[in-house]
């Protein structure tokens, strides 16, 4: 059983650590990023009210997110526990999860929070690739492919997300640092928060993870 979050800024290396969680402690990935983008590429109607939001940077409105998270997390697969990615991203998104898993007899086991200079996020946004079939992620200094826009695992085509332009990644971190990065306070005074070094190799840095969670 895990209930966790993962925090942090934009690049900070959620979604990368995220697979590896997951795959660890056998919960689903909810990251409200990756159903955002699911329903702009199909067309929703969520979608089409998410998309502007996105791509210049801003958060979509808390009234898009919060029940979207709430009926994903009564869902089957969720009883063995979660790992949120992305939510909650504003003090009401948290106070709005504590009240649901209060209501529902449970409790945030923790909050997993990496910290990484905003020099280094810029280059991890702007060298970010993503495969357009399996949405594989890779990074062209730290995580290239083997063969360069071509997918190590399926062969597919990767792609720029649309909002790690440098201008639009700039205003994701300065968004994050207005309304996100008080979360660290509001879980630090829960005793949920958990820091850790997010500019550590990616095994090192999972390996600390799986220390603190424990086995
Ligand atoms: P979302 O998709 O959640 O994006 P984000 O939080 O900005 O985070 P990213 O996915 O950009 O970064 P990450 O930390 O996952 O980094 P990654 O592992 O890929 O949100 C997008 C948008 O959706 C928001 O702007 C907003 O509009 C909207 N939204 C979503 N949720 C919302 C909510 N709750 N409320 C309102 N709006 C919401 O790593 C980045 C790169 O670095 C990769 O290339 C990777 O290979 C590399 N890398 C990672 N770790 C390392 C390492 N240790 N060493 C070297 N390189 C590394």
């Amino acid at each position: 059983m895990l209930r966790a979050v993962l925090l942090g800024p934009p690049g900070a290396g959620k979604g990368t650590q995220a697979v590896r969680i997951i795959e660890k402690y056998n919960v689903p990935h909810i990251s409200t990023g990756d159903i955002f983008r699911k329903n702009i590429k199909e067309g929703t109607e969520l979608g089409k009210k998410a998309q502007e939001y996105m791509n210049a940077g801003q958060l979509v409105p808390d009234e898009l997110v919060v029940d979207l998270v709430k009926d994903r997390l009564l869902q089957d697969d969720c009883s063995n526990g979660f790992l949120l990615d992305g939510f909650p991203r504003t003090i009401f998104q948290a106070e709005q999860l504590d009240k649901f898993l209060e209501e529902n007899g449970q409790k945030m086991d923790i909050v997993l929070n990496f910290n990484v200079k905003n020099e280094t996020l810029m280059k991890r946004l702007t060298g970010r690739r993503i495969c357009k079939s399996c949405g594989a992620g890779y990074h062209i200094v730290n995580i290239p492919p083997k063969q360069e826009g071509i997918c190590d695992k399926c062969g597919g085509e990767l792609e720029q997300r649309k909002d790690d332009t440098e201008e639009t990644a700039a205003n994701r971190i300065k968004v994050y640092d207005e309304q996100t990065a008080p979360l660290i306070g509001y879980y630090k005074e829960s005793g949920a928060l958990a820091d850790f070094d997010g500019e550590l190799p990616l095994d090192e840095l999972f390996n600390k993870i799986v220390e603190t969670i424990g086995e």
